[in-house]
Formats: structure tokens, C-alpha cells, sequence
């Protein structure tokens, strides 16, 4: 029977080198296949003499097991070998931080609307607001613009076309917030037109605005805070206080000088643009605009519906864009408007 021991070895060394499951069918086929060496044993047993057919019969079966016991345990080998590699290629490394969420946050800009949208109401005042695409007459006429004013030109405002791509030159993307202030004042004109006498408007009015300008301290979209007190008594006196008060809460700091130029606005008179400088800092004893203000033109109060002789009140407008850099110490305007993260996530 050393036939059997060589026959049973010859198989196990096929079987371990076979290195994929396909070999392994190929290789089990020599052996127990239909004309596999084992089974042509088993067919010949028939051939021997009675006597010795039971004792061969019974080591042929020995032999037979073996045989199929080393394919098993071969196939069980691949098939862990298989297995092995998918893991490893397909493996996860739970260990690496996740992606997550980014928070999100507020833009630099709104931080500043809201603050001052809260200190203003802090003394009184109400938020309005009013329409990015306006009429020619809220944001020129009733304004007391002139006709040939150059902010009207097409140099310095988008108007808008209609359908058939004409020019409507009564309709435009507004370029400050003043006109609020004419919708502001007919609206309160008509809610209160029962009582003898009026109360007083209280308002500021946040919102964008737009011109055609581009450099480092203008965007072609940009955002102002109008502010409107109209009264029986109110008077440049009140204008600085409101003003000067309001900006050494916006900056936290007594160490700030306010300055009101004299300077010329259709819808005020007089008029003035206001100034800060900081005593301390890097931006130490420079004098930066960040607002226009006045007291409200008379031809103004008479569009608003407003008896001018009996009522006055100054305005402002302001650019918050303006005190966003200055809170922040930011030299470029536009980076508000890029939408690029890495400047973005600074305010979060
Ligand atoms: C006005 O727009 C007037 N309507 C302000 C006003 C209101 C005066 C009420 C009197 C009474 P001016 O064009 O100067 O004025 O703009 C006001 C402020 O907006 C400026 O001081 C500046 O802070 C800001 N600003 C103006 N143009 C730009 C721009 N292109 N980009 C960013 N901020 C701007
Ligand atoms: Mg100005």
C-alpha cells in the first residue's frame, strides 16, 4: 500500500499549491473525479481476488478520507485567505476624526446689523424696512434730487429693463436707504391721520443697497442703517447725541472722537458726514466717514405728508459695511462678499 501513502501525499501537496479555488476543483478532479486515481482504485477493486478485495477496499476508503479531508481543510484555507484581503481592502480606520458638521454662523456684516438693530432699539427706536428694487420718485424725487443730479445718471445707478430690454429709467435698484424714510413717513402719516397730534417716528431701516462702484472700500452691493427721528422738537442737538452715544456703545470704547463735517445731501439741510477716529489702537488718529446725517429738508417732510412748520427731524444713513471693518480691523470691503471660509470662519 505505499502506492496509497504516495497517492494521499501527491494530493496534499496539489491541493496547498493550488492558490486559488479554480486550481483546487482541477486538482481534486485527478483524484476523485469521474477518472480521478482514486476512483479508478475503487473501480479495480472488483479485479482482485475475494479475499483481499475487503482489506484494500477498506484502505482505499482510509486513503479516500484523507484525501477529501485535506481539500476541505485547503478549500477552508482560500476561503479565509479571500476573506482576509476584502477586509484588508475594504478595512475602515475608526480611529481617523470625522468629518462632522461645520457649524454654521452668522456673516460679519449681519453681527453688526443685529447690534445695531439692538442698541438702537435700546432707545426707542423700530426697524423698518423697505423694497431693494424701487421707484424712481421714493429713491430721487420725493428725496428733493434734482432733475440733471448725477447720482441719477446710469453711471451711478442700475436701473432696470423690461421686457423687451428698454431701459425703464423709473425703476431701479435703490442706492441708499433714504427712500425708507418717505415710505416710513406716509405710512405713519396714515395710521395716526385721526390724532390732532403725531407721534413721533422712531426708526432705523437696515437693508442692501446698490451703485456702480468697485475698489476696496465700495461693493457694488452694499448694506446702509438709515435712521429717522421726526418730532415736534427734535433738533441737530439730538442728532449728535443719538449718533455719538450710539457709536461709543457699538465700540465699546469712551476713546473715540466723533466729528460732524459739513457736507451737502439733496433730502438734508443742513447736512454734515460723520467721522471717527480712535485715540488708541492701530487705526490711532485716523479719521474714517462712516455715515451722512442732516437735518430732514423741509421738501422732504412735505412728501412724507409732514407739515415741515410744525414738525422737524434729522436723518442718517450709515454704512455698516464700514463699521464692520473698523470693529474688525479688515482693510478690504470686498472680502465680505467673496464667500471664502477661511475669512468667513475668523467670526464664528
Ligand atoms: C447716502 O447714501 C445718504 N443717503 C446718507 C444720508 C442719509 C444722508 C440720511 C443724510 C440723511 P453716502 O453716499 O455718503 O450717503 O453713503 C452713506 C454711507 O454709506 C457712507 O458714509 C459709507 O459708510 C457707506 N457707503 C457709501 N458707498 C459705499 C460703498 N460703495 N460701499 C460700502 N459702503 C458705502
Ligand atoms: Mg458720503
Amino acid at each position: 500500500m505505499d502506492n496509497l501513502e504516495q497517492l494521499v501525499a501527491a494530493a496534499v501537496a496539489d491541493f496547498s499549491q493550488a492558490n486559488e479555488p479554480a486550481r483546487l476543483e482541477e486538482a481534486k478532479a485527478r483524484y476523485l473525479g469521474k477518472d480521478g486515481s482514486l476512483t479508478a482504485l475503487l473501480k479495480g477493486l472488483g479485479k482482485l481476488p475475494a479475499e483481499e478485495r475487503k482489506s484494500a477496499g477498506a484502505a482505499i476508503n482510509v486513503a479516500k478520507d484523507r484525501v477529501e479531508a485535506a481539500l476541505t481543510a485547503r478549500r477552508d484555507a482560500l476561503r479565509e485567505a479571500a476573506l482576509q484581503l476584502q477586509l484588508a481592502a475594504e478595512a475602515l480606520d475608526v480611529t481617523l476624526p470625522g468629518r462632522g458638521q461645520a457649524p454654521g454662523g452668522l456673516h460679519p456684516v449681519i453681527r453688526t446689523l443685529e447690534r445695531v438693530e439692538h442698541l438702537f432699539r435700546s432707545i426707542g427706536f423700530d426697524v423698518a424696512e423697505g423694497p431693494e428694487i424701487e421707484s424712481d420718485w421714493h429713491n430721487f424725487t420725493a428725496l428733493n434730487t434734482p432733475e440733471k443730479h448725477p447720482a441719477r445718471s446710469m453711471h451711478d445707478t442700475f436701473y432696470l429693463q423690461d421686457g423687451a430690454g428698454r431701459v425703464e429709467t423709473d425703476v431701479l435698484l435703490r442706492t441708499h436707504t433714504s427712500p425708507v424714510q418717505i415710505r416710513t413717513m406716509l405710512a405713519h402719516v396714515e395710521k395716526y391721520k385721526h390724532l390732532d397730534t403725531m407721534p413721533e417716528i422712531r426708526v432705523i431701516c437696515p437693508g442692501r443697497v446698490y451703485r456702480v462702484d468697485s475698489d476696496a472700500t465700495h461693493s457694488p452691493m452694499f448694506h446702509q442703517v438709515e435712521g429717522l427721528w421726526v418730532g415736534e422738537d427734535v433738533s441737530f442737538a439730538d442728532l449728535k447725541g443719538v449718533v455719538a452715544d450710539f457709536l461709543r456703545r457699538f465700540f465699546e470704547s469712551d476713546d473715540l472722537k466723533v466729528r460732524f463735517r459739513p457736507s451737502f445731501f439733496p433730502f438734508t439741510e443742513p447736512s454734515a458726514e460723520i467721522d471717527v477716529a480712535f485715540m488708541s489702537g492701530p487705526l490711532e488718529g485716523r479719521w474714517l466717514e462712516i455715515a451722512g446725517c442732516g437735518m430732514v429738508h423741509p421738501n422732504v417732510l412735505r412728501f412724507g405728508g409732514i407739515d415741515p412748520e410744525r414738525y422737524t427731524g434729522f436723518a442718517f444713513g450709515m454704512g455698516p459695511d464700514r463699521l464692520t471693518m473698523l470693529r474688525y480691523g479688515i482693510n478690504d470691503l470686498r472680502l465680505f462678499f467673496e464667500g471664502d471660509l477661511r475669512f468667513l470662519n475668523q467670526f464664528n
